[in-house]
């Protein structure tokens, strides 16, 4: 299955690469910073039209399409493009990101950055790959001398999760902190070591499905705010990942701004 997920990814991401900079629609969703544009779409249709003729039983669910026959025991669980106001504006960081989930267990996970042309995998046991070598977390086990990453949910402006308050939080507690606009590959630079720790409030599934995977074959761990192990399919997402070393100083971070 690993190399049908990688070989639609790089097919979607093809889609991605031909749109970028050219002229494509965009619509709003929730807001104005929230937004979609036809590849979005594009490279949604592709991969579950792919999903569907190939794994016709397996259960989808799509950022886009809002997809959900989550009733089989396989499901994929895709964001057609993760990074769009990056994508939108013009700055090459956006992936596909593609999970398989079998049960409540995540078993294999692509996140392919397009423009870098670096693809991300996983299978559960087998570790974690960036264009086919083995990558690991770092070993740095203080939080006062790693670089973090964050991201910030499209309602910030009604989000009762203080994003903000935690941003400030960590701005004075760790070295330095980037917000480079695609979880998707926050969390896979935790897993290749250039990342320490990431966070974000209200995920979607398909924003960390893949890189959830990733981080743990990587060695990382990835949590809630309490820093407990979630399902993915579950409501609320909000996410810690980490090389495991610094893991639980940002949960206390976290705690100090808790509601
Ligand atoms: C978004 C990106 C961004 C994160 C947002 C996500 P999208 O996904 O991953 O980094 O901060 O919370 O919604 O909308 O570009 O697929
Ligand atoms: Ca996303
Ligand atoms: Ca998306």
């Amino acid at each position: 299955m690993i190399k049908d997920i990688i070989e639609i990814s790089k097919l979607a991401g093809e889609i991605i690469r031909a749109g970028f900079k050219q002229n494509f629609e965009i619509e709003y969703k929730t807001n104005s910073s929230n937004l979609v544009t036809e590849i979005d779409k594009k490279s949604e249709e592709l991969i579950i039209n792919y999903v569907k003729k190939k794994y016709p039983k397996h259960g989808i669910l799509a950022e886009e399409s809002g997809e959900k026959e989550l009733d089989s025991e396989y499901k994929w669980i895709i964001d057609p493009l993760d990074g769009t106001t990056n994508f939108a504006h013009g700055l090459p960081i956006f992936s596909v990101s593609i999970g398989v989930v079998k049960g409540k267990e995540i078993i294999a996970g692509v996140v392919y950055d397009v423009i870098s042309d670096i693809l991300y995998c996983a299978e559960k046991g087998s570790g974690a790959y960036r264009n086919g070598s083995k990558i690991s977390v770092n070993k740095r086990d203080d939080i006062k001398t790693s670089l973090l990453v964050t991201g910030f949910p499209y309602d910030i402006k009604e989000n009762p999760l203080n994003a903000v308050e935690h941003f400030n939080e960590f701005l004075y507690n760790s070295r330095a902190v980037r917000r480079l606009g695609s979880a998707a590959i926050d969390f896979c630079y935790v897993a290749s070591g250039v990342f320490d720790g990431f966070w974000e409030v209200t995920l979607q599934p398909w924003d960390v499905c893949a890189g959830k995977l990733i981080v743990e074959e990587a060695g990382g761990l990835v949590t809630d705010f309490d820093g407990n192990n979630y399902e993915i399919l579950r409501n609320r997402r909000d996410s810690v990942a980490s090389n495991g070393l610094i893991h639980n100083q940002m949960i206390e971070v976290l705690r100090k701004n808790s509601n």
